[in-house]
């Protein structure tokens, strides 16, 4: 990967804590001018906490969403595959589409300095934008989701999962970008509760205790791990790199995940959707939505890190995608 398409820390797991922020940007031009100007600093304001407690390793990834993109960059070239989250209707389970212009994935070892970094952005932004959804997720043990399974084992890891996340050759002006989809899921645990743990396994398709995939034949083709294991017309398996963390008010009755997916393309991300909301084949839904509901959805697009400041500095990115690989930035300033 060139130097130019150096990507935002994506690849950082899950972090023992993590702040998932969507805001909406504020009406006028002013309000623009403030988000442009925040996304030249983001990686600053980080920076300037991991110097001092890098042992906390806190990293901030910014999204754009499709209708910020245009508003924010109007004359600039759009990333390939940006576009509104889709919603899905399944015959017994929906995902909605939820608004949303930036998103803030925020993730470090320790809490403090999640808020300390949100604290600093939310003072950079202004009233340059609107609070849409706020979640504080936590790992939870051994990487449990609030349904108590281990959550995260298939990820892909290294080389496999920078292939899975970055853009490349196929949309070259966006290299190092990624597409971010976003769900904030609430639990039935009532319901979920009331399974046997040799129930919930049949739902989720792997053992609870020790986290080993069912094998085939036991592994029911509604679970939701075989509804999300995908391959291409060659058979290659399709790969997402997921962030989940768990988030809960119990006081309220509240358990939630909050589902956030990084990917080169939003498709794979938009299919294992399909797969779980509507089934494969239609009908054979994922057995996991009767327990989980999710009540947003989002889709943002990650510009690599350079492209971040370049945007900032009013750098637009022009032209097509299929050439050699470069930034193609050029300035609209004035124009
Ligand atoms: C309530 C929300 C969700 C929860 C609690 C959840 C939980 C889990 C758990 C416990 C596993 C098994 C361990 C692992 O490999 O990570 C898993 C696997 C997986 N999930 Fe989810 N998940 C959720 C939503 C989603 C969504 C919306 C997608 C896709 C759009 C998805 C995609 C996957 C994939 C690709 C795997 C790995 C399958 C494999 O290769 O074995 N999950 N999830």
């Amino acid at each position: 990967m060139s130097e130019q398409a150096l990507p935002q820390p994506v690849l950082q797991g899950t972090g023992r804590v993590a702040y998932f922020v969507v805001l909406g940007i504020a009406p006028g031009a002013a309000a623009e001018e403030g988000v442009r100007a925040f996304l030249g600093q983001a990686q600053a304001l980080a920076r300037s906490l991991n110097n001092r407690y890098g042992e906390r390793r806190i990293s901030l990834v910014v999204g754009i969403g499709s209708d910020a993109w245009q508003r924010l960059f109007p004359g600039a070239a759009r990333p390939a595959q940006l576009h509104p989250f889709k919603a899905l209707h399944g015959a017994r389970h929906k995902a909605p589409s939820t608004p949303g212009d930036v998103l803030l994935h925020i993730r470090a070892e320790a809490q403090d300095v999640c808020h300390e970094l949100l604290s600093h952005v939310m003072q950079a932004l202004g009233d340059a934008v609107q609070p849409i959804d706020e979640v504080h997720g936590f790992r939870y043990f051994d990487a449990r989701a609030a349904l108590g399974f281990v959550d995260g084992t298939e990820n892909p890891q290294g080389a496999e999962a920078e292939d899975a996340a970055f853009i490349g050759e196929e949309d070259a002006t966006f290299a190092g970008g990624s597409y971010v989809i976003v769900q904030k899921y609430l639990h039935d645990m009532a319901a979920w509760n009331a399974l046997s743990t040799e129930e919930q396994e049949k739902v989720i398709g792997r053992t609870k205790h020790d986290d080993i995939e069912l094998p085939e034949g036991v592994q029911p083709t509604n679970s939701h791990v075989a509804l999300n294991i995908i391959a291409d017309e060659d058979g290659k398996e399709l790969a997402i790199v997921r962030g989940n963390l768990p988030f809960a008010r119990p006081s309220r009755g509240e358990y939630g995940t909050y589902f956030i997916a990084y990917a080169r393309d939003p498709g794979i991300t938009e299919q294992m959707m399909r797969n779980m909301f509507i089934g494969r084949p239609e009908g054979n839904y994922d057995r996991m939505l009767d327990y989980s509901r999710p009540v947003t959805g989002t889709l943002f697009f990650v510009p690599s890190a350079p492209m971040l400041e370049a945007l900032a500095e009013g750098e637009l990115p022009q032209g097509d995608s299929d050439d050699d690989g470069s930034l193609h930035i050029g300035s609209l300033k004035g124009q």
